[in-house]
């Protein structure tokens, strides 16, 4: 029986798709996206939720090369630095990793969260003050399906500081970057994660991630 506010069938299907297509793209072609639909994908991102409907969320849409190349070089030192992190038997393996396609995408997008929106009390943030961080977030989770649906590419490069990005952009202070994505044509959307191919990390089974009435309870209780 249908629920009288669920979507129909092919709706459904349709939202469960752009969910489980999605993929972090880090290979890009580099011919435009149509006007109305990066429109389309920064509505998304616009309508997310939001703490205390804050709306702390800003899209900097960056095209100019030597922005481009700025924050390029500031991955590969962030990057050159990542791979001394990790154990020495998989650094030749993370040296091989894509991790970005900040050149070769036809857009970047920076996403910020102005923490200051709305003066200092905000509804919903009161115990847990980084909640606007998380509204951001979610402001990024609907750009990237609705990159998916729009059947545009997009990936996450994490792998640059703070301190660059704020410096690169002119953020002021109070205006923290929270993701900086690679926005473009992509000629494949692989069906399972590349870190997984690549056998980086396992996926850990859905079933597994679900605990019952408090931590590791594999197990609902009986009432
Ligand atoms: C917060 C966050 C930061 C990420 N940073 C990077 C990154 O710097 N470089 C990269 O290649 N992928 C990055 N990713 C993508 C993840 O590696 C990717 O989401 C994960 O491997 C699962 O693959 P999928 O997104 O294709 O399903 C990031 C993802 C998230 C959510």
């Amino acid at each position: 029986m249908e629920l009288p506010h669920a979507f129909s069938k092919e709706e459904r299907e349709a939202v469960y798709r752009a969910i489980s297509q999605r993929r972090d793209i880090r290979r890009f072609r580099s011919d435009p996206i149509a006007p109305e639909v990066i429109n389309n994908i920064l509505r998304a991102g616009a309508c997310a939720p939001s703490v205390g409907y804050m709306q702390p969320t800003n899209f900097i849409l960056i095209q100019n090369g030597d922005t481009r190349r700025a924050i390029h070089q500031e991955f590969v030192k962030a990057n050159d630095a990542a791979v001394g992190m990790f154990p020495p038997e998989r650094q030749d393996s993370y040296a091989k990793l894509k991790l970005e396609g900040i050149l070769d995408s036809y857009l970047n997008i920076c996403v910020t969260c102005d923490r200051s929106r709305f003066g200092p009390v905000v509804l919903g943030r009161t115990a847990q003050p980084d909640m606007d961080i998380y509204s951001t977030v979610c402001a990024v989770q609907n750009l990237w399906l609705a990159a998916r649906a729009e059947g545009v590419g997009m990936g996450w490069v994490s792998i640059i500081t703070i301190e660059a990005l704020q410096r690169i952009l002119k953020l002021p202070e109070h205006v923290l970057p929270v993701a900086y994505l690679c926005v473009g044509h992509t000629d494949a959307f692989a069906p399972v994660p590349e870190l997984k191919t690549l056998g980086w990390l396992p996926e850990i089974p859905p079933d597994e991630l679900v605990f019952y009435d408090h931590w590791g309870n594999m197990a609902p209780e009986k009432a």
